[in-house]
């Protein structure tokens, strides 16, 4: 069995990418091209829609979509506050203001009980940020019920997702506006880019114009255009938030393998879910209504039954030759968003009990059969002495 440490997470590239990849350092097309333009129709017809836009990151597609739905200065956006940064950053982008609602304490997604409270309470919201932690699909029934109720819209954060679905149909076929990532810790991954997808053509044509400079590329479009091809006319202070060729060339094999890299993820989560049954933890949830992407396999630790804490587990783990992480701590605890809104630690009860105990293991593709042994003998181990076992 190896030594070696053994990464938390780690991308999985292979020739065809590096092969793709090559041709478009050959092909001297750099910049959003013929490999984005190809990348962005095999998402929308992956996904089941109508429209995909490739980015620079997800959290580029957060803030077109928040801006396509019409989401202005001093409206509220309801979101997790257990989640990354990003899905809650956009919203002050737009001079909008998040709403934080507590989390289901075993998907760690929205509660839609809660969300239901916070819509019934809380004037001038005009959209609802789900996310899709770990790549277990939040309760999209629920949501997209509680949405038309209320009249708002729904943009997704799919930065986990991709791919996941639920009763049988994608995630990115719900919401109004979906946003994927492919950082290169996330299950499709092309070192740093994003994806924003949505059915509806006019949403689509205003993050089209934003996400390149405001620049309306119609008038290219037009039958019989006699415009020269050095024109252009700007519409609108857009951003620069185009995905280039270079990543777009790994992106269309990544994507090509998603489900048999999903494959191996749930593999690999079902055999930590067989060793850990008898272990002072709770697993991931599992729920019927979906299918999970495994982008993180997160255990709670049982610390009532434990004689050390969740940073000292991590500690041993990294002893043992194992990376671990923490996803997340809760945004109202970050100090920007708690000064911001005066939050106390306590106002997210159940962010804040699953922030303590969670820790997420190394769960990807690339990992052996004897990493994953590994992983388990460690985790075993350290929570059995912990345990007085
Ligand atoms: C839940 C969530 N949303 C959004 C993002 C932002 O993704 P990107 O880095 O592609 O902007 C991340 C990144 O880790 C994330 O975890």
């Amino acid at each position: 069995m190896s030594t070696d440490f053994l990464p938390f997470a780690l991308p999985c590239i292979g020739d065809e990418e590096i092969n793709e990849v090559v041709d478009t350092l050959r092909s001297g097309w750099l910049t959003s091209g013929p490999k984005t333009r190809q990348f962005e129709l095999e998402f929308a017809e992956f996904i089941g829609t109508s429209h995909a836009l490739a980015l620079s990151s997800c959290t580029a597609g957060l803030h077109l979509g928040l801006e396509a739905v019409g989401v202005k200065a001093g409206d509220k956006v309801i979101t997790s506050p257990y989640t990354f940064t990003a899905s809650a950053e956009v919203v002050r982008y737009l001079g909008a203001d998040p709403v934080f609602v507590d989390i289901c304490p075993d998907t760690f997604n929205l509660d839609p009980k809660q969300l239901a409270h916070a819509l019934e309470n809380t004037p001038n919201v005009s959209a609802i940020i789900p996310v899709h932690i770990a790549g277990q699909s939040c309760d999209m029934d629920a949501i997209m019920a509680l949405a038309r109720q209320y009249g708002v819209k729904v943009v997704e954060d799919a930065a986990h997702a991709l791919p996941t679905a639920y009763k049988g149909k994608n995630i990115g076929t719900f919401g109004d506006v979906t946003a994927y990532s492919f950082y290169v810790t996330k299950p499709v991954a092309t070192g740093e880019g994003g994806m924003v997808v949505t059915a509806n053509e006019e949403y689509a044509e205003h993050m089209r114009t934003m996400r390149l400079h405001g620049i309306n590329r119609d008038i290219f479009k037009r039958e019989g255009s006699t415009l020269p091809s050095w024109y252009y006319e700007v519409v609108a202070p857009g951003y620069k938030y185009n995905m280039n060729d270079i990543a777009a060339a790994l992106g269309i094999h990544q994507l090509r393998k998603a489900h048999s890299l999903q494959a191996r993820r749930e593999a690999i989560a079902l055999q930590y879910d067989a060793a850990f049954t008898d272990l002072p933890l709770q697993r991931p949830f599992r729920d019927s209504n979906s299918s999970h992407a495994w982008h993180l396999y997160m255990i709670q630790l049982n610390l009532d039954e434990l004689n050390i804490t969740r940073d000292e587990f991590i500690e041993r783990m990294k002893a043992a030759g194992i990376g671990t992480s923490v996803h997340f701590i809760p945004l109202h605890i970050q100090p920007y968003w708690r000064d911001r809104y005066g939050f106390q630690p306590t106002d997210f009860p159940v962010a804040l009990h699953t922030f303590e105990r969670v820790v997420s293991l190394p769960i990807y593709p690339s990992m052996t059969d004897d990493d994953v042994a590994r992983v388990i003998a460690a985790t075993r181990q350290i929570l059995q002495e912990a345990a007085g076992q």
